[in-house]
């Protein structure tokens, strides 16, 4: 009896144990069949605009994804970068291609020094006369020339560059000498007038015994200053000026007219062959960034939005002539007998208020045109008169106004841009 009874609560107890099994397993199957019937909601995350993480609490596959294509790109924008460098030092190590050369005979191949080669006027000559086969020589204290002017020449057999002031006098042989080196601008000549004066005299009688040495042709650049604020118009070569010989200007008017004299001096007295040409307002690329003068004032003016400041009441009067004009006039003069002043300009006269309108223009924003105080000594009205170099060098300016401004204002904007780039305001 008491063994039925032990034998029946051992099997209670077995079913009993069964039963929880049953239970516990049926409970677990069903949470295991959700699990793999219900598809993890992967939630399409975005990433911020701004750039930052997304704010998703949940580290989902999206995120990670997200996180691995931010990483790859910021890798392969580096990657980028590095590849930009190393394409840059290299171009930079391979020999540059030099513009066109004319091959020309050892006869006619000529030696020529150019004083102020670096300047503005000085690095278009040398481009010209390079390109034209003859040897140049480049000598310049970098006062306000830029060896950036004529690096596109470094290296190039002929073409040369010395770092010589030439208050100190110079013992080279050559054929031609192009007499360029003065600063031209206002604000260069007026910020040391004894060196202006100095170069200007100094200088000059050491180019002209140069060419008295070496037996070379010598062309002086001299200026339209030379005629001071001039009480006739347009002004001719006959013309002595009215020039006022203690005022701010007066250290490079006086300084050119002394130029002039010297350079008539040594050609009675010592034959050497001389010729002068007054230069008339020359714009174009590779003008000066504080050259100072009407057309780059105006034009960096119009780029940096600022207002068109025109000194006085804007009726004074200026006649414009392209960089390339002059040089073609330059070399006609220097091949020429003519041993007289020319005059070197374009003719054409703006008032300064119309020519603050056309730049305007031209740039294409909507600066306002304001004016300032009248400088001291400015010249009233400036207009050449060309009729010798007309006849004598058949020669007279051909590039419109509006050509030679806008490669001007291109000129400038890439100038602006690269100062900028370099930290420079
Ligand atoms: N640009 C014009 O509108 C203009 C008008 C009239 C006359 N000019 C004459 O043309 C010539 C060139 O003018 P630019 O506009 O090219 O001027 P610029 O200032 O650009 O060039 C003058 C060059 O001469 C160099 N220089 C100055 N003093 C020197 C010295 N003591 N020794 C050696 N080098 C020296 C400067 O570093 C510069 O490279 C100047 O003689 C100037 O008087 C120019």
């Amino acid at each position: 009896m008491v063994l039925i009874w032990r034998l029946r609560v051992v099997l209670q107890l077995l079913c009993f144990s069964l039963l929880l099994i049953a239970i516990v397993f049926l409970a677990n199957g069903e949470f295991r069949g959700k699990e793999i019937s219900q598809k993890p909601v992967i939630k399409e995350i975005k990433a911020p605009v701004d750039g930052s993480e997304p704010k998703n609490d949940d580290i989902s596959k999206a995120y990670l994804r997200w996180k691995i294509d931010k990483k790859e790109l910021i890798d392969a924008k580096s990657r980028i970068y590095l590849l930009e460098q190393k394409v840059k030092s290299l171009e930079a190590k391979l020999p540059k291609p030099y513009p066109h050369v004319k091959f020309l005979s050892y006869r006619a191949k000529k030696r020529i020094l150019v004083t102020g080669g670096a300047g503005f006027v000085g690095s278009h000559l040398v481009d010209r006369l390079i390109m034209q086969g003859h040897e140049v020589i480049v000598v310049d204290n970098f006062f306000t020339g830029s060896k950036r002017n004529v690096d596109h020449w470094v290296g190039h057999e002929n073409f040369e560059i010395i770092h010589q002031d030439i208050v100190n006098p110079l013992y080279i042989e050559v054929d031609e000498i192009y007499h360029l080196a003065s600063p031209a601008s206002p604000p260069h000549y007026m910020y040391n007038p004894v060196k202006t004066i100095k170069t200007n005299t100094i200088g000059t009688i050491n180019m002209l015994a140069l060419a008295k040495r070496v037996g070379a042709k010598i062309l002086i650049a001299s200026t339209s200053e030379v005629y001071g604020d001039p009480e006739i118009h347009p002004q001719p070569e006959s013309y002595w000026g009215h020039v006022n010989p203690i005022g701010p200007r007066s250290c490079y008017d006086e300084g050119k007219r002394v130029s002039e004299s010297l350079a008539f001096a040594y050609a009675k007295h010592y034959h050497v062959a001389v010729r002068i040409a007054r230069i008339f307002n020359t714009y174009g690329p590779r003008m000066h960034m504080d050259d100072g003068r009407v057309v780059s004032n105006f034009i960096l003016q119009a780029l940096r939005n600022k207002t068109i400041t025109v000194y006085g009441h804007g009726n004074q009067t200026r006649s414009f002539q392209y960089v390339t004009d002059l040089i073609d006039g330059l070399v006609a003069l220097m091949a020429s007998n003519y041993t007289h002043p020319v005059n070197l300009g374009n003719p054409v006269e703006y008032s300064i208020m119309e020519f603050a309108v056309y730049i305007k223009k031209l740039v294409g924003r909507n600066n306002p045109i304001g004016s300032t105080e009248a400088v001291e000594d400015d010249p009233q009205r400036r207009k050449p008169d060309i009729t010798i170099a007309r006849k004598t060098l058949k020669w007279e300016p051909k590039v419109p106004l509006e050509e030679g401004l806008m490669k001007t204002i291109d000129y400038f904007r890439e100038e602006l841009a690269r100062s900028l780039n370099e930290g420079y305001t």
